[in-house]
């Protein structure tokens, strides 16, 4: 890439300072500033990264102006048309579209990885029926690597494939675990017979003493959802991600991490906030006293499912999945989705002509239709971010591996601007 010096003038030390700007295949250029404090005893100052490169990468492409995402060059608009997940899995880890027998031994590794051991079904058992989804799928996530020790070498390239196989593959047959054990329902073994999303919608629906018809319709829609869920630059489980395995520890427990990170309402957890938020809505006529609540700066409501760090035009994930909800609703018959989906349409046309929402930017981003479509599908609220962590499990996967083989990357330890008290010395207590 292009290189080009660069000047800075009294910084710190008061002399003049030369920093290298880089530019990549797309997107702005950044300055590299890793000399900065040795040479003029200055850091940089920036809460939340919004204007920091913690990393080169090749994976996924934003631009938050234009509205667009690229997973390896590829449009997400032409991935979503004409993919699949395990697909686009594979070009993310592997960094180009599969052949054929590329894509068919792929998918085989993911099929026939499924099941877990025996004693992780015991750890369900340990949590109470009302254990929120995620607290389980993080915590069982983390366990797996008191099991997998075969595969925790992070320098061992083949170590690195048995664990993106894995975890997977298995992701989803903890989220199906978590969530019958929240039903009291027994654990459903997962077949390999069935593709990805096919399968998981069997571990999740199926019960004994009846049988499950998996509707295409609803595979297809999952399968499209992780395409668009997969992967997204370096947001901040994404990130945690690579903190956590950049201080060299099992990637098991750097990917539980992410989960931790993912659950928050500003990230994943939005796409639950939103159904939440639309709920307490219930009616068009409370609209306009939510967007007003969500532009007082005195009060703590946000527009769930509005805004986002980057994209400052429409999340094109979310026009993605708007489209697919009116064409997915009806087809499912999902009548009773259909009042939530209109009011959720309403307060888009309402937010996006209000001034306050237009001056900053504020548009609609993947959480605010997902949730719309995971009910349709019969899948509850407190799923709605495992379903995320699932699809972005292949994100987070590739990144870390991206992470351990950078020649650049180091164990992650910012500074700070300290502003407590100066040196003070001790009082004992009855002296105080
Ligand atoms: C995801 O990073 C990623 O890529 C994430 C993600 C991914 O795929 O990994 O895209 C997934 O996490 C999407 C975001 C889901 N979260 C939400 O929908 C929660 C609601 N959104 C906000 O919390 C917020 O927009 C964030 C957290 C998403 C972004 O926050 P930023 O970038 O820190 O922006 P900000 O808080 O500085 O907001 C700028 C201004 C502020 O007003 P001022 O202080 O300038 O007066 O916009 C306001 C904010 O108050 N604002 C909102 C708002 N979001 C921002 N006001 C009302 N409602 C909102 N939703």
């Amino acid at each position: 890439m292009g290189e080009r010096r660069y000047s800075v003038v009294e910084a710190g030390s008061g002399a003049a300072l030369e920093l290298r700007e880089r530019s990549g295949t797309a997107g702005p250029n950044v300055l590299e500033i890793s000399q900065l404090y040795r040479n003029q005893g200055v850091f940089t100052y920036d809460p939340g990264f919004g204007a920091t490169a913690s990393c080169s990468s090749t994976i996924t492409y934003i631009d938050g102006e234009q509205g667009i995402l690229h997973y390896r060059g590829y449009p997400i608009e032409q991935l979503a048309e004409q993919s699949t997940f395990i697909e686009v899995a594979y070009l993310l880890l592997y960094g180009e579209l599969p052949n054929p027998d590329e894509l068919a031994e792929f998918d085989l590794a993911i099929r026939t990885h499924t099941m877990l051991n025996e004693s992780f079904l015991r750890f369900f058992n340990g949590f109470h029926h009302d254990a929120h989804p995620m607290a389980m799928v993080s915590g069982v996530v983390a366990c797996m690597s008191a099991f997998y020790h075969d595969s925790m070498n992070i320098q061992n390239a083949r170590h690195r494939d048995i664990f993106a196989h894995r975890i997977i593959a298995k992701i989803p047959t903890i989220a199906a675990a978590a969530y019958k054990h929240s039903l009291g329902q027994p654990f459903v073994y997962p077949k390999n017979k069935l593709d990805y999303c096919s399968n998981l919608l069997h571990m999740f629906f199926s019960v004994p003493p009846a049988p499950y018809e998996i509707d295409p319709v609803a595979a297809q829609a999952l399968d499209l959802l992780f395409i668009l869920h997969a992967d997204h630059e370096q947001n901040c489980s994404t990130s945690t991600v690579r903190f956590a395995g950049s201080s060299g520890t099992n990637p098991y427990s750097a990917i539980s991490a992410g989960i931790s990170a993912l659950w928050g309402p500003a990230h994943g957890g939005a796409n639950e906030a939103v159904i939440n938020m639309l709920e307490e809505i219930g009616d068009r006529s409370r609209i306009r006293d939510y967007v007003d609540r969500a532009k007082d700066r005195n009060d703590p409501f946000r527009l769930m499912g509005f805004g986002h760090r980057v994209y400052k035009n429409y999340d094109p994930r979310a026009a993605i999945i708007r489209r697919m909800c009116h064409r997915l609703l009806e087809k499912l018959g999902a009548s009773q989705d259909g009042p939530l989906f209109e009011l959720a349409l309403e307060l888009e046309q309402i937010a996006l002509k209000d001034e306050y929402f237009i001056e900053k930017n504020l548009y609609p981003n993947v959480d605010f239709y997902s949730g719309i479509i995971y009910r349709a599908l019969g899948i509850p609220k407190s799923m709605f971010t495992v379903m995320f962590a699932i699809a972005r499990t292949v994100g987070w996967v590739a990144h870390w591996r991206e992470m351990v083989r950078d020649p650049e990357s180091r164990i992650g330890r910012p500074r700070q601007l300290y502003i407590g008290p100066a040196q003070r010395d001790y009082v004992p207590v009855d002296r105080r």
